[in-house]
């Protein structure tokens, strides 16, 4: 499965939603998930993320790791995106901070 990471709260450009065969983004306030039970692994979303905050769970840098399971947690309670969106505001600003967890709105 593919799970989105730190990078991506704050930001959520939501570039990602539109090519998602399956429809497995689900939104929040201020970041995406995949949902692990949806995801085909079929690579698309990846590359087309601004902000490089998606990964497959293989490739999980080191330090992301536990957005594995906060992926899958929200994923059971977000509604699901399929359309893109604006940016949030402050995306540029916030795009590469790091430590960004603490920011998370549930
Ligand atoms: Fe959707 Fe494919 Fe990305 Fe999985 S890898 S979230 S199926 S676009
Ligand atoms: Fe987030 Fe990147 Fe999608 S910033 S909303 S994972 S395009």
């Amino acid at each position: 499965t593919f799970v989105v990471t730190e990078n991506c709260i704050k930001c959520k450009y939501t570039d990602c939603v539109e090519v998602c065969p399956v429809d497995c983004f689900h939104e929040g306030p201020n970041f995406l998930v995949i949902d692990p039970e949806e995801c085909i692994d079929c690579t698309l979303c990846e590359p087309e993320c601004p902000a490089e905050a998606i990964f497959a769970e293989d490739d999980l840098p080191e330090n992301q790791g536990e957005f594995k399971q906060i992926n899958a947690d929200l994923a059971k309670t977000w509604p699901v995106i399929t359309e893109k969106k604006d940016p949030l505001p402050e995306a540029k600003e916030f795009d590469g901070k790091p430590g960004k967890l603490g920011l998370l709105e549930r």
